[in-house]
């Protein structure tokens, strides 16, 4: 497994790194959560990615119960506060007091003493920044949490944060947490020049577009069976892409590039994003253990310019998201 420095600091991570949301404590059982695991484990995936509100808590405790028995200094464990975690005016968003009180659920949720990286899962625009990073900043010298994070901010956004911490000596962000893909890549313009320059670096969600870029959803066809677009509950992440046919068209165009370079599609996904500038790690999901084995087959690969030039051929402009401003729409205001 290849390790990477989080941005500027000095913290490693694994540059596969396993995700949780959806899966654990809800898509799948908690035997194939474990081996999921354990799986990632056995292919030197170190780094583990859950938030408080994935299945309101459950997938915290399924993933502490799961690293239970490792040795906990060679696990980066990564979690998130912002979403409602109950019907309280102050059970969400990113005040002093959730901040800190959401610290010590996830803490004993998942069954540990510190937080690798405690990252916050939006930007919130009713509490002053100033109040979430001295919460943040707190949690730091207490020493339950290591370093801190954010999700979806704005090159903006990131930029202030930095500069109040640096003005009021706080510790900085080290890393951002985006969408991003073959198919979405709004951090481009923006998020991603800002962050080098501040030495933040990106742990990047969805690499695969969960499970669209595989080439699995065909167009006109059902989403297979045990797929996430198969699944009640979960289908409505992928639907925006699976029902529209000239994104499943544009994948499949993928399909004799991958096989040219005798990879897979997934591979060939993932292999993109971790070559993108600015990417310390790519966040995988999956809902049983043969599929990272598969996509730990990515960090053989490199794609030359000429592969990428193709790549962009194949999709084509009209089903490539490049707008930045969509990154400001993911953090509702008014706070949910
Ligand atoms: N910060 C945020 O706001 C945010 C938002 C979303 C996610 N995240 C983080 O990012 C992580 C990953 O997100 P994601 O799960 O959407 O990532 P993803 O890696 O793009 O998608 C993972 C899903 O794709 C399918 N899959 C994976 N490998 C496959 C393969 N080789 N062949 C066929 N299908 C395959 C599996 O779903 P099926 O088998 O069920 O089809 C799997 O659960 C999350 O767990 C979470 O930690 C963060």
């Amino acid at each position: 497994m290849e390790h990477r420095h989080l941005g500027r600091s000095g913290l490693m991570v694994s540059a596969l790194t396993y995700g949780n949301w959806i899966t654990h404590g809800s898509q799948v059982e908690e035997d194939t959560a474990i081996k999921c695991v354990n799986q990632a484990l056995e292919l030197g995936i170190t780094t583990f990615d859950t938030a408080d509100i994935y299945a309101q808590g459950r997938a915290e405790e399924v993933l502490g119960r799961a690293l239970k028995d490792q040795r906990r200094d060679g696990l980066e464990i990564f979690t998130k506060v912002y979403w409602p975690m109950g019907s309280g005016p102050n059970d969400r968003g990113l005040s002093r007091k959730h901040v800190i009180e959401g610290c010590h659920a996830s803490l004993k949720r998942l069954g540990t003493d510190r937080i690798d990286l405690y990252q916050a899962h939006r930007y919130d625009f009713q509490t002053p920044l100033e109040e979430t990073l001295r919460a943040f900043d707190d949690l730091v010298r207490q020493g339950k949490v290591l370093y801190v994070g954010i999700s979806e901010w704005t090159a903006e956004q990131i930029a202030e944060a930095v500069e109040i911490a640096d003005a009021l000596g706080f510790d900085r962000i080290i890393s951002s947490q985006p969408q991003y893909n073959m198919l979405w890549r709004v951090i481009e313009s923006d998020v991603v020049p800002t962050c080098a320059d501040l030495g933040i670096g990106q742990i990047v969600w969805s690499p695969i577009a969960g499970g669209v870029l595989t080439g699995k959803y065909r167009p006109g066809a059902k989403p297979p069976a045990e797929s996430r677009g198969a699944d009640e509950k979960s289908a409505m992440f992928v639907r925006g892409m699976i029902e529209r046919t000239e994104v499943l068209e544009a994948v499949q165009r993928l399909t004799p590039i991958a096989d040219e370079l005798n990879i897979t599609l997934a591979q060939l996904a993932l292999a993109w994003v971790l070559g993108r500038p600015g990417i310390s790690a790519a966040l995988v999901g999956a809902s049983r253990p043969e599929q990272l084995v598969e996509n730990v087959g990515a960090l053989e690969v490199t794609l030359d310019d000429a592969v990428l030039a193709r790549i962009d051929e194949a999709l084509g402009e009209d089903v490539i998201e490049r707008d930045p401003a969509r990154t400001a729409m993911m953090s509702p205001n008014p706070r949910p």
